[in-house]
């Protein structure tokens, strides 16, 4: 029997992929690829909302790509595809546009924080539309599940919304997907104001993976705490140790209860050592991969054209039923 699909997506946004990323998604993107017909998306039409230098777009795509290989995902496998090379991403976003309320679309948490940010001179409509152009992503290849962390949930319920809207409109054609979504590290915080997600609009607290190895652990080594002593797991009253505990648990495999005993007695500065230990020997294997596959950008594009047409053959098949369905009269062969 075939195996179920997944499908997620990452932004092209920084020049590295931070601790959030992998510990939110990208952990599972690997994991999941036994179980998973997996396709793992690089979204740089997404990226282009915040209008990013074009050299830098482009060196980011390729970078993005070396780390998720660097992370385990094989390319001979898993389809790793580039969201531009499949022109079919646009083409559905604009069926699925005629579908959204505007009012609806007006609801999205993130446009509404980042507009509000930005003002609304600054604002783009492709900010304003991102979120179709994510449900357009995950219903082309008809996915069981979209493994993203926290931050993902409202622009899912939307795609599911979409979905289910279109399937009873038209006709059943697409899979209405779940949200795959990890409580342990659904939301890794902020290592400055650790009641704020990761992200990297805060460079000191966001924790890159390709950053300096000695940056990294003075990073970790300056996480904002609290003036209590005790080393325990509360996330409204103690974010940023529970943020430290969440991160060491997953990196290490101990549970948290376990690390709670193991610390009991001791001061925040030797949990931050032992973080930033396991962190630094991740990111230390993390980065030789990524420069050695760096070393062969030309065997690189060739991986991801391969993987790009891969997608676009299912992209197509599904936009060619959503075509019929809504009435376009076929182009013909
Ligand atoms: P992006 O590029 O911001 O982030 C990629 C993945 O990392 C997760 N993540 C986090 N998880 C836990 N804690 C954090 N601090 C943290 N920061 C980021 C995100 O939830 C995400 O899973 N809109 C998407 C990209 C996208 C997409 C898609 C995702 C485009 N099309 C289709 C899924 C399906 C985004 O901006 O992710």
């Amino acid at each position: 029997m075939s195996k179920p699909r997944v499908l997620s997506g990452i932004q092209p946004t920084a020049d590295s992929f931070h601790l959030g990323n992998y510990l939110g998604a990208l952990r599972n993107w690997v994991s999941m690829q036994s179980e998973f017909d997996c396709f793992y998306m690089i979204a740089d039409m997404h990226a282009l909302t915040v209008s990013p230098d074009p050299k830098d777009l482009e060196h980011r795509t390729l970078v993005s790509y070396a780390q998720l290989v660097a992370l385990g995902i094989d390319p001979a496998d898993s389809t790793i595809f580039v969201q531009s090379q499949v022109s079919e991403h646009a083409e559905l976003m604009w069926v699925l546009s005629c579908l959204t309320g505007f009012g609806e679309a007006n609801r999205m948490t993130q446009f509404k924080d980042k507009s509000a940010k930005q003002g609304n001179d600054s604002t783009n409509v492709g900010l304003f539309t991102y979120p179709i152009l994510q449900a357009s992503d995950i219903l082309l290849y008809q996915p069981k599940a979209v493994p993203v962390g926290e931050d993902q949930r409202q622009h899912l319920e939307l795609t599911r919304d979409l979905a289910l809207r279109f399937n009873s409109r038209y006709k059943e054609v697409f899979t209405v997907p779940e949200a795959h979504i990890v409580k342990a590290t659904a939301k890794i915080t902020d290592l400055q104001e650790p009641t704020a997600k990761m992200s990297k609009s805060s460079p000191t607290g966001c924790l890159m993976l390709l950053d300096p190895l000695k940056t990294i652990e003075k990073k970790i080594k300056s996480a904002v705490t609290d003036s209590d002593t005790v080393i325990a797991f509360d996330p409204v009253n103690k974010a940023g140790v529970s943020n430290l505990l969440s991160i060491l648990s997953v990196m290490s495999g101990h549970s948290i209860e376990s690390l709670v005993r193991e610390f009991e007695g001791q001061m925040y500065g030797a949990l931050k050592t032992q973080v930033a230990e396991v962190v630094v020997a991740f990111a230390e294997d993390y980065q030789n991969k990524v420069n050695g596959l760096l070393a062969d950008k030309a065997e690189l594009s060739r991986l991801m054209t391969e993987g790009s047409k891969r997608a676009a053959g299912v992209a197509a098949d599904t936009v060619s039923k959503v075509y019929s369905a809504v009435g376009f009269v076929s182009r013909g062969k």
